[in-house]
């Protein structure tokens, strides 16, 4: 494969850069120092808007396309790239912010990796945002419209009727359950230690 066929998977990724906009809204309003994510494949795009991002993926076309050339030219800030799964220990200092997109129950096994008071921008495509809106540990603090975080969270996550929201079931099987007033993003802070744990 050459250089620039390795940047051609980024190029097949169309939806990635409508989600640039978001970014920039959270890069101004949250100003994260270190950004992970999980499950990213190869979507570099935030690493054209925060400063240092760290990508974890199990993809076996992903270790060449971050090492290569063609993506190294391109980005214009610090990034990491760790082959493997995030279920796994990861050797990751605390970072501000954790983006979790379609990619699984992330906001589970990475919340280790955030500092208390730093955020999870997660979607629910993979029932993710349900599962942080069960975890006392997050606290949710906004939800996207377009590309701005609005504030005013109330009657989220409220199951429609019928619906069972189980944190374990939606962990292991990866699927959402309908809600009665959704959004295509939800911004999470986790708790400070001393209250991480109050259920
Ligand atoms: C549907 S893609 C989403 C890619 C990207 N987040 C996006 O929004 O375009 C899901 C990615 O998550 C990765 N993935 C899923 N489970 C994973 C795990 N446990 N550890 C590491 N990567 C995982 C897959 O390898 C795949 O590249």
């Amino acid at each position: 494969m050459t250089k620039d066929n390795k940047w051609s998977l980024y190029e097949e990724l169309s939806h990635v850069e409508q989600r640039r906009p978001l970014w920039e809204t959270l890069a101004d309003e949250l100003a994260p120092e270190r950004v992970l994510y999980p499950g990213s494949y190869v979507d570099i795009l935030p690493s054209f808007v925060f400063r240092n991002v760290t990508y974890v993926d199990m993809d076996r076309r992903c270790p060449a396309f971050f090492a290569g050339d063609a993506v190294q030219q391109r980005v214009p800030y610090s990034y990491q790239f760790i082959h493997g799964d995030y279920r796994d220990p990861l050797d990751i200092a605390p970072v501000d912010l954790l983006l979790s997109q379609y990619a699984g129950p992330i906001s589970h096994y990475c919340k280790q990796y955030v500092r208390p008071g730093g955020h999870l921008l997660a979607n629910n495509s993979h029932a993710d945002a349900g599962v942080a809106a069960l975890d006392s540990d997050w606290e949710l603090v906004g939800v996207v419209r377009g590309s701005q975080i609005s504030r005013d969270v109330e009657g989220y996550f409220e199951p429609k009727p019928g619906r069972v929201a189980d944190r374990e079931e939606m962990i292991e099987s990866m699927m959402p359950i309908g809600y009665t007033k959704t959004a295509s993003n939800y911004l999470f802070r986790l708790k400070s230690t001393d209250n991480a744990h109050d259920e």
